[in-house]
């Protein structure tokens, strides 16, 4: 392979890209670039990424919604031949207060990226998409074929429509090859600790709120709702190391740069395929972290579905990927994660 590879990740500075960006320097096969305004992050993860991969790794600090600032990028580094696209903005329940905000982001930063990888003969190309494309699901666990459900809020409105127009430009322009990767419930840090969910960030998902509530930061926490049909009565999801996630990213790299895709816009979910409920992972989290958990029994979050969790027989066969990282070991990174930031406040 050309050592001269360059692969661009937009979000780079991101929670995903990060730990992304740490396994692409780890094949060596490739050189990386970022692109980040830092809008929900910051300069430091790169000082971080560069600790632990002893290489440096350039990032180009503009916002992806302005064509002309991105074009310049690609004029600068010659030898782009594949992007992973991570950049967005993901807070579920603000998509619901300010949809704006959400389809200018992630809808123009999809199609300004998108034209550059036509205008810049740009072959290969990796977005970030997520479950929430199935929307409130019954059957399980989900496939990829599985036909998009009813979007429960504009972000996951903007994966549907993102994933629609990356299908579209393929069909039009068939030199551009393409993956969507499905995220279930990305959880957990890097086994150094040094990195982990971007501290600008106020925590929305389970396991930071576990986190924080155990360091203090969060006084209590609720469990939201404990009346479901399964095993304990609370809400089942797929969670999946974040390092897992990140390695899924190189097999999907590889899969398009060695011509393995028989398509040129394959789906792919990212998930154990086990379903964990919410009184599990707290206790998997006391076990491993030693820490007892203050939380309260509370009402069902408006929106939130019983049970969800992936098929993962296709992102095995095809792509060869398989998740290594056990429940426990996701939470024992995400206290080491929380104990380190406490350690800097
Ligand atoms: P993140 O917020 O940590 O990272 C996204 C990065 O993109 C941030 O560093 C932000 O500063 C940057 N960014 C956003 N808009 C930008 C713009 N216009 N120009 C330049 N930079 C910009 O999020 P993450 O958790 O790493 O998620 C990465 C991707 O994966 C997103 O597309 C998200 O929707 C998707 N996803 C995430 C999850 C999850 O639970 N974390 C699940 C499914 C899908
Ligand atoms: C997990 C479980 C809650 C907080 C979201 C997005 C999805 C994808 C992944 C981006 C649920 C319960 C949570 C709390 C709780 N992201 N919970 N108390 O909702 O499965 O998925 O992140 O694409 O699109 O919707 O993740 O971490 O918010 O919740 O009981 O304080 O934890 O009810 O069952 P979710 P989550």
């Amino acid at each position: 392979m050309n050592s001269k590879n360059t692969i661009l990740v937009t979000g780079g500075a991101g929670y995903i890209g990060s730990h992304t960006i740490i396994e692409l320097l780890g094949t060596s096969d490739f050189k990386v670039v970022s692109v980040d305004n830092f809008s929900n992050s910051s300069a430091k993860t790169f000082e971080r990424i560069e600790k632990i991969t002893e290489k440096k790794v350039t990032n180009y600090r503009i916002d992806l919604c302005n064509k002309t600032d991105l074009e310049q990028i690609f004029e600068t580094e010659k030898n782009i031949i594949g992007i992973i696209h991570f950049a967005a903005f993901k807070a579920v329940g603000e998509s619901v207060l300010h949809p704006h905000k959400y389809y200018y982001n992630n809808i123009n930063s999809l199609l300004n990226i998108l034209e550059c990888c036509l205008k810049f003969n740009i072959p290969n190309f990796i977005f970030s998409s997520s479950c929430s494309v199935y929307g409130n699901i019954s059957k399980l666990p989900v496939k990829e074929d599985t036909p998009f459900g009813k979007a429960e809020s504009p972000y996951a409105y903007t994966k549907q429509v993102g994933e629609e127009m990356i299908k579209d430009y393929t069909i039009a322009f068939p030199q551009l090859h393409t993956i969507a990767l499905r995220y279930f419930n990305p959880v957990g840090s890097h086994i150094t600790g040094l990195i982990g969910e971007s501290p600008l960030n106020k925590a929305n998902n389970l396991v930071p709120i576990i986190t924080q509530t155990a360091i203090g930061k969060i006084k209590q926490m609720t469990v939201f709702g404990n009346d479901y049909p399964t095993r304990d009565g609370t809400c089942i999801r797929d969670y999946i190391h974040v390092t897992d996630i990140a390695i899924a990213h190189i097999k999907a790299l590889m899969y398009l740069m060695e011509k393995k895709n028989k398509s040129n816009f394959s789906i792919f979910n990212l998930g154990t395929g086990e379903g964990v409920s919410v009184l599990e992972a707290i206790s998997a989290f006391e076990k491993t972290s030693g820490e007892k958990l203050n939380y309260i029994i509370g009402d069902k979050r408006p929106g939130d579905v019983g049970a969800i969790y992936s098929d993962t027989e296709k992102s095995e066969k095809e792509l060869g990927w398989k998740p290594r990282f056990s429940l426990d070991e996701m939470m024992e990174t995400a206290w080491k994660w929380e104990l380190e930031q406490s350690k800097k406040n």
